[in-house]
């Protein structure tokens, strides 16, 4: 089968590098020969790319036009080719179901489901072209287990879940493989982004929940609040690193603890059995 045979060839472009795994993984495998193209939202955060020697895009999964242009970009310094893809950039809308807007879902989809699909539909054609590829999806515990309060991101990174599922058997035949990483509470910035989404859309007073919101907030606000089992994000690093160099990338990575638990919790339980434990968590 075909493979990526130099260092040129082993490009990969990452999204969501201004800060906590993105950031990880582009420095990680920059430091390990890959050719990376980290993408960030806001052109100012592409100076420390720049400076540590990497090429750096701008790309909003929000804007159609930015996911194109920095894949033309991309492709005209590569060639036309793409070893890789991982798709990170995303962020946690936080509030009941009960009290999300359309726009607030809308928005949760479009970040983390609408242009993930689009970039990936953009690279499928010349991972297609060039007759291999890993496309990498930073997927969540949340893509596979319930959490009251997260029902935005829960449904987004159910349908990342999905999506990728369905990819993998059409792709079956080629050397094209679609890995899904599933973290588990990791050190970054997402708990201050999920703190700014619940401030834009949830009406706390409003809400028959606004007890909870209370307590939520208590949390946003505490410093040194870290979840338990947290890990950095270079446990994430790993598997990604597996991902792009085994022969044989595997479907799912868990990553933490928890992950681990409720995979086989899943697995062993019965849907109001989990229910019950998932009640207490969160
Ligand atoms: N940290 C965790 O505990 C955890 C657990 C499971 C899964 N994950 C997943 O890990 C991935 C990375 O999150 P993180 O933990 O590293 O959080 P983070 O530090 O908040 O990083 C999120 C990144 O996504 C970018 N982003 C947000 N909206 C975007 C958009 N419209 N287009 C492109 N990029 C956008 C952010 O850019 P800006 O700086 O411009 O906002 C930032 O670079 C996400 O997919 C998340 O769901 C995280």
């Amino acid at each position: 089968m075909a493979q990526a045979n130099n260092q040129q060839d082993r490009s990969i472009l990452i999204t969501g590098c201004s800060s906590g795994i993105g950031e990880c993984v582009a420095y990680g495998l920059h430091e390990r020969g890959y050719r990376v193209f980290a993408s960030v939202r806001n052109p100012k955060d592409r100076a420390t790319f720049l400076a540590a020697g990497m090429e750096c895009l701008v790309l909003d999964y929000c804007d159609s036009e930015s996911i194109k242009a920095a894949v033309e970009q991309l492709l005209e310094k590569t060639d036309g080719r793409l070893y890789a893809l991982f798709n990170n950039g995303a962020y946690g809308q936080p509030g009941a179901c009960e009290d999300l807007s359309r726009e607030a879902i809308r928005r949760q989809f479009e970040t983390n489901v609408f242009g993930w699909m689009e970039l990936t539909n953009r690279v499928v054609p010349v991972m297609r072209a060039q007759g291999y590829g890993r496309i990498i999806q930073n997927s969540s515990i949340l893509g596979f287990t319930a959490m009251s309060m997260r029902g935005a991101y829960n449904a987004s990174k159910y349908a990342i879940e999905g999506f990728s599922d369905t990819m993998r058997l059409e792709l079956a035949g080629t050397d094209i493989h679609v890995s899904l990483i599933e973290p588990g509470p990791v050190e970054s910035k997402f708990r201050t982004n999920a703190y700014r989404a619940f401030q834009q859309h949830i009406a706390v007073d409003d809400s028959v929940h606004r007890e909870r919101y209370r307590k939520m907030i208590q949390r946003f606000e505490a410093s040194g609040n870290v979840q338990p089992f947290t890990l950095p994000p270079e446990a994430v690093l790993k598997r990604v690193l597996h991902a792009l160099d085994s022969k044989r990338p595997r479907i799912r990575y868990p990553v933490t603890v928890p992950t681990y638990l409720f995979a086989g919790l899943k697995r062993l339980l019965s849907d109001r059995m989990l229910d019950r434990i998932l009640k207490r968590v969160g």
